[in-house]
């Protein structure tokens, strides 16, 4: 059984009022809930050591939403993977498909930053998705597969790695992928990990995202490869977040 990861990412919302959405996400969901899923908010980095003051005691977990691939140097404006798990950080998202077109990051660096993740001892959510353009071209699973590919760092394990497969034209858009496309591309994903790790394939925990919401993450939730969900725009209500938790079971 893979234990479901319900991930929330702020993105570049939040200052220091919305501390108090995670108090409330704690008084929304039980402790139950809390224990029998992985809860996580990524909150922008200037809230991330107050967040995870405020989530103390909760189970809920606080995360990055990237993070350099060197350890330290010459980067103005950049954090490393040391520096997130120095403040008690447990995870970091990496290439998401934000970073990948206002970056420009490749594959390349997504994986460096993996890796840079596993070695500062986070767990690395790393995120694959197609265009619209892609999709509607046939090519989907072509993309994503060689996304995963060259993303997933060396040596990966279930433990320390997570896919979120988000199609960049459902991501804040209210549109999401069916149930049945979301279906056939995990099972896809699973089976390019399987190529690469076979001991892992049935152990790695993929999440949907793009639109997830709490009138379809129950849905979404409830697929047989779908492991939990990175939820965006949701996640910044803690009422919300908290209905996308307990549509996990
Ligand atoms: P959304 O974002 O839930 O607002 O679509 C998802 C994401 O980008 O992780």
């Amino acid at each position: 059984m893979r234990r479901k990861l319900i991930a929330g990412n702020w993105k570049m919302n939040g200052v220091r009022a919305s501390l108090s959405e995670i108090a409330r996400l704690a008084e929304l969901t039980d402790r139950d809930q809390r224990r029998r899923h992985d809860v996580l908010i990524c909150p922008p980095l200037t809230l991330a050591w107050t967040s995870a003051l405020a989530a103390l005691g909760s189970g809920i977990l606080i995360g990055a939403q990237d993070c350099h691939a060197n350890a330290s140097g010459a980067h103005t404006g950049d954090v490393s993977a040391n520096m997130l798990s120095d403040l008690g950080l447990s995870h970091v998202i990496v290439g998401h498909s934000e970073r990948r077109a206002d970056h420009a990051e490749t594959s390349a660096v997504v994986k460096a930053k993996a890796t840079a993740a596993l070695g500062a001892g986070l767990v690395a959510i790393v995120c694959v998705g197609e265009t619209l353009a892609e999709r509607e071209a046939g090519k989907a699973e072509a993309v994503v597969g060689r996304q995963v590919r060259a993303s997933l760092p060396d040596g990966f394990d279930a433990r320390t790695t997570v896919i979120a497969y988000e199609p960049v034209w459902a991501i804040g858009t209210g549109k999401t992928a069916t149930p049945s496309d979301v279906q056939v591309m995990h099972s896809f994903i699973r089976s390019v990990v399987k190529r690469m790790a076979r001991t892992e394939a049935s152990a790695i925990r993929i999440l949907y995202g793009g639109s997830v919401k709490p009138g379809n993450a129950a849905e979404l939730l409830a697929l047989p490869d779908v492991d939990g969900a990175l939820v965006g725009g949701a996640s910044l209500v803690a009422s919300d977040f908290a209905s996308i938790v307990k549509a996990a079971g």
